[in-house]
């Protein structure tokens, strides 16, 4: 029995993503929490005849989380503010950076051993917040905790296709790094199947996975960010970590891991200059994050180039997160 929660279920993305756990043969229990609305919602889902069970949870003067998260096996986390157009993702920070803390102290206390799975911006940061609120109640295992860089993947395979014709589907491409502008970095010369990218076609195509995310802000003009792609790409990072789990091998996703707590991760640390977060392709398991690999070694010199810029801004991000919950001074 499989029970899921998503925390800001009733947001532009916990919606869908909501009803795409709900749909799914993997999850057999649906637990739906928000500061607003969830009863809408959860009374919406559950008269879907799919085998979920729907349940949905306000605060409810602290004990809303406490029932949403008792039992879970994984827990999806979009709550917080999205961006307007002339914000980064950092700008975020301020607000989203006490809301992940509030839900993963949550999570922490009332389903330790679930997966969590961090998409509220900015995941550069948001997810060392997370990590050290789980090590600050001593239930922290990295193999367990992943921020969701899967819109870029998602992303990349859609431009890569506009690119070089065919459909997104058939191109698989290595997206590292983190998730924000230049920290992404799709590593195109390591698309499967083999593709050639044309070199006057390179860096524009690049800018445009490192970017995606402004095209949607721009479009949707002060109305939020990126909700139905990213409901689709958490979906379907959750379902190849619940396939995982169930036992399927062979399962490669990217995300943003904590790399000292997987095996692999470290051979990536020393490649990244000591960064205590990168996503890079990760074999999923029944525990979680089974192995993280690392391609980078065979990026070329204008990748090696990329991923210097996005080892300056990953570090800054990641200390920020982290000394938010552990202040080194
Ligand atoms: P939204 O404003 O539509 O929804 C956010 C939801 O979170 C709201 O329903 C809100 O009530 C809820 N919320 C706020 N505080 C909460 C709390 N303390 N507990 C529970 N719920 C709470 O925003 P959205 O468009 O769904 O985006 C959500 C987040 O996801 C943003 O931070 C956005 O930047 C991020 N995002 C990440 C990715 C990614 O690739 N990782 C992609 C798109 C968006
Ligand atoms: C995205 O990549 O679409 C999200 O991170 C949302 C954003 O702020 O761009």
């Amino acid at each position: 029995m499989v029970k899921a929660a998503v925390l800001g279920a009733s947001g532009g993305i916990g919606q869908p993503l909501s009803l795409l756990l709900a749909i799914s043969p993997l999850v057999d229990e649906l637990s739906l929490y928000d500061v607003v609305n969830t009863p809408g919602v959860g009374a919406d889902l559950s008269h879907i005849n799919s085998k979920a069970k729907v349940t949905a949870y306000l605060p409810e003067e602290g004990k809303g989380l406490e029932k949403a998260l008792t039992g879970t096996d994984i827990v999806v986390i979009p709550a917080g503010i999205p961006r307007k157009p002339g914000m980064t993702r950092d700008d975020l920070f301020k607000i989203n950076a006490g809301i992940v803390r509030d839900l993963v102290t949550g999570v922490a206390k009332f389903s330790p051993k679930a997966f969590v799975l961090i998409i509220s911006n900015p995941v550069n940061s948001t997810v060392p917040i997370a990590a050290e609120v789980l090590k600050k109640h001593e239930v922290f295992d990295a193999s367990r905790l992943f921020g969701v860089t899967s819109l870029d993947v998602v992303r990349a395979s859609t431009f890569v296709a506009d690119v070089v014709g065919g459909s997104p589907t058939d191109y698989k491409v290595p997206v590292v790094g983190g998730h924000s502008g230049e920290t992404i970095v799709p590593l195109l010369s390591q698309i499967t199947p083999k593709t050639e990218i044309p070199s006057d076609k390179l860096e524009a195509l690049v800018k445009r996975i490192q970017f995606g995310g402004d095209e949607v802000v721009k479009a949707k003009d002060g109305t939020g960010s990126a909700t139905l792609s990213m409901a689709y790409a958490g979906f379907k990072f959750a379902e190849s970590l619940l396939r995982a789990v169930k036992g399927e091998t062979g399962i490669v996703e990217p995300t943003y891991v904590y790399l000292d707590g997987v095996a692999g991760g470290k051979e990536v640390k020393e490649t990244v200059g000591g960064l205590d977060f990168f996503a890079v392709p990760v074999e999923l398991g029944p525990t979680g994050a089974i192995k993280a690999t690392n391609p980078l070694p065979q990026a070329n010199e204008y990748e090696k180039g990329l991923l210097e810029e996005a080892k300056k801004g990953l570090a800054g991000n990641i200390v920020k997160g982290t000394e938010f919950i552990t202040p080194t001074s």
